[in-house]
């Protein structure tokens, strides 16, 4: 096997930031290097301790966790509390953790970790852009040490999940988003039109949750809450899995299909506000500015996610 990718998850937990960090947790083709955590689903004291809760269910209690912004650059703050659950892990109430965050705010952690492997550490963004855009403001060496950003975020050609035509990661702080797209950094966006497709679905869920199986039972209860939201908000059945597919692309590149795309955000139009204009024509010689999913293994990814659950539970839970 080739050796780890070094990565830094930067998540706002959230039920399906809680999968991308265990699937993270799981997978022995990433090292993860550390949490660092942003205001997004919940608040970020709130992020924060379900964060610390998930690494502990999941075996990561020698992972560090970095607390990051509290709040967007320009914007009011917006939480996702309807569709996380009142605390952000749906009906799954974890035991609060033992661990502590670290010191460091997760800004100063992304800089030092990345300038210190320059062109190793590739950082996977699961939430709002603000300590990702941050970081690239405060330092500027930062855009050229990654080795890459992988995002989950952006409607893309599908309509929004948070407006008619924004996605809530960039919605939340469009400003960042318009750092992070403007910076350089080569850059993967895996888009809300892709992830709303990979679903997991109640019957899957039941399979995992097993007596004295803590790991499949936190996944039933905290999707349990996530299925409702889904079933009441967009109809369907099965709830969408969006960032534990963008963690995947980490180390299984060809779960996916890409075409580069300039992908430009909206950020004074309140009718429109994060709304992510993606030109894929690359129309008057535009220079792309990243590679975007336009498709995905589900069924492959599925049941590569669960098979990792599984083993994870196996060897914390005999
Ligand atoms: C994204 O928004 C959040 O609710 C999810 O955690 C995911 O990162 C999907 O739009
Ligand atoms: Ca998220």
């Amino acid at each position: 096997m080739n050796a780890p990718r070094r990565i830094i998850l930067d998540t706002d937990p959230g039920i399906d930031d809680a999968l991308a960090i265990l699937l993270a947790l799981a997978s022995p083709e990433v090292e993860l290097l550390g949490l660092s955590i942003v205001h997004g689903n919940c608040t970020l004291a709130e992020a924060v301790a379900n964060g610390l809760a998930v690494l502990e269910l999941g075996g990561g209690q020698h992972i560090p966790l970095f607390a990051g912004c509290d709040r967007p650059l320009l914007r009011p703050l917006t939480t996702a509390h309807d569709t996380h659950g009142q605390r952000g892990l749906g009906y799954a109430q974890l035991p609060p953790a033992r661990l502590q965050p670290a010191r460091e705010h997760a800004v100063d952690f992304i800089i030092r970790t990345a300038l210190a492997a320059p062109g190793e550490i590739t950082l996977v963004a699961v939430g709002p852009l603000t300590n990702v855009a941050l970081a690239l403001r405060k330092e500027p060496r930062l855009a050229g040490a990654l080795r890459e950003i992988v995002m989950m975020g952006s409607a893309l050609r599908a309509d929004g999940n948070v407006t008619p035509r924004a996605e809530f990661n960039v919605y939340a702080d469009p400003h960042a988003a318009h750092i992070v797209f403007s910076s350089g950094v080569p850059l993967v966006i895996m888009p809300w039109d892709i992830t709303r497709l990979v679903r997991l679905h109640e019957s899957e869920v039941d399979r995992l949750a097993q007596p004295g199986k803590p790991i499949g039972r936190f996944i039933a209860d905290a999707t349990r809450f996530y299925i409702e939201f889904h079933r009441r908000y967009f109809g369907y059945d099965g709830c969408a899995i969006n960032d534990p597919a963008a963690l995947a692309l980490v180390f299984l590149p060809d779960l996916a299909t890409y075409t580069d795309v300039y992908v430009a955000v909206e950020t004074c139009s309140s009718l429109t506000m994060g709304f992510t204009v993606a030109d894929f024509m690359l129309s008057g010689g535009r220079q792309p500015n990243a590679r975007a999913v336009v498709e995905f293994d589900t069924p492959r990814f599925l049941s590569l996610f669960v098979e990792r659950m599984r083993t994870l539970e196996e060897r914390l839970y005999p």
